[in-house]
């Protein structure tokens, strides 16, 4: 079978095509590809059915499990496919390992390293207890986020531009150092030992809920991440689409109320309205998938991210 091989102005991309038989599928192709340019790996190709020229539809993506025939076009008698340089790739465990190896370094240097000469102030401190709770709280959540990383999440896609690693990381290391500068600050003034307390077991039960709503996520899929996307059942998951994110902000929101500080719930604020927007998302996909006609479930009615509000 000839592939032709053009780029989404529809100038030829390979010259000549590609020569496959006719039992190959999309991932032979994609390994065609990157055997003639030596660039192009398979995740880095981005694979398109060619829309008619001026037509609105969304081109469809080529699935690397299915076999070449089932594009084939038939009236024309041959297969044309766009292809699309998706850039650089990173898996999404190493993307995931950098974002959060930031801040689980930076915020102890705040509170074990005199690093507040540098700003202008005496070596001396008084370390408050809520400080090194504070430092064991914040450790745990990204020590915990690096373990679901390796050892839970089960990804549907396997890598993700490269460009995203530094954009994640800018995100996750400056706000991590922004909140560590202010709640180690020598000037800083602690909460009520009560305000404390809640504030720290508030956010540890959280926490904890947010691994577990992890495990029940991971249960929805197979061991090497296929089963696509499945209605999670059980816990928070029976009253709010995405529990993980309840938990994610409410944990944020215990540690804002133990520490008190403006840089800890900007924080807060950002990461609730990413993470809004994401619920909404996945909240429309699953109501899509699960439409309730041709024998598919209806997905249930739950609230999106934080009830009673959304
Ligand atoms: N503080 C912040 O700014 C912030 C922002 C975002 C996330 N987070 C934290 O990081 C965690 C991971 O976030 P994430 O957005 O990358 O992933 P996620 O949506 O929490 O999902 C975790 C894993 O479960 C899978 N999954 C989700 N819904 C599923 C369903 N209905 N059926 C089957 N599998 C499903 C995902 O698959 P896919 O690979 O297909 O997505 C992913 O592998 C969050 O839960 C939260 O704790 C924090």
């Amino acid at each position: 079978m000839k592939v032709t091989l053009v780029s989404r102005s529809g100038r030829e991309f390979i010259n000549g095509g590609l020569e496959l038989p006719d039992s190959a599928t999309v991932a032979d192709l994609q390994e065609a590809i990157y055997k003639r340019t030596k660039k192009f790996y398979p995740s880095r190709q981005r694979l398109t059915v060619p829309v008619p020229p001026g037509s609105k539809e969304r081109p469809v993506v080529l699935n690397y499990k299915k076999s070449l025939k089932d594009y084939f076009d038939e009236k024309q008698n041959k297969l044309t496919v766009v292809f699309k340089d998706l850039g650089p790739q990173v898996s999404y465990s190493t993307l995931f390992f950098f974002e959060y190896l930031g801040p689980l370094i930076l915020y102890p240097i705040f509170y074990y390293f005199p690093m507040y000469k540098f700003f202008g102030y005496g070596e001396d401190r008084v370390i408050h207890p809520v400080q090194t709770y504070a430092v064991y709280y914040w450790c745990f959540h990204y020590l915990k986020r690096i373990m679901e990383t390796f050892f839970v999440h089960r990804f549907s896609h396997a890598t993700s531009p490269l460009s995203n690693v530094f954009r994640n990381c800018a995100y996750y290391w400056l706000f991590g150092s922004y909140i560590a500068y202010y709640v180690n600050h020598p000037l800083y003034t602690p909460v009520g030992d009560l305000q404390m307390k809640i504030g720290f077991g508030f956010g540890l039960v959280c926490q904890l809920s947010n691994l577990y709503c992890h495990i029940i996520l991971k249960n929805l899929r197979n061991p090497d991440g296929s089963g696509g996307y499945q209605i999670p059942h059980g816990f928070l998951f029976n009253i709010v689409t995405c529990a993980n994110y309840t938990t994610e902000i409410y944990q944020w929101l215990g540690f804002n109320i133990a520490t008190q500080t403006v840089a800890g719930y900007v924080f807060l604020i950002v990461a609730t309205s990413i993470m809004t927007n994401w619920a909404l998302t996945k909240h429309r996909r699953l109501k899509k998938l699960f439409d309730g006609n041709e024998g598919r479930p209806k997905y249930p009615r739950r609230w999106v991210i934080l009830p009673p509000f959304q």
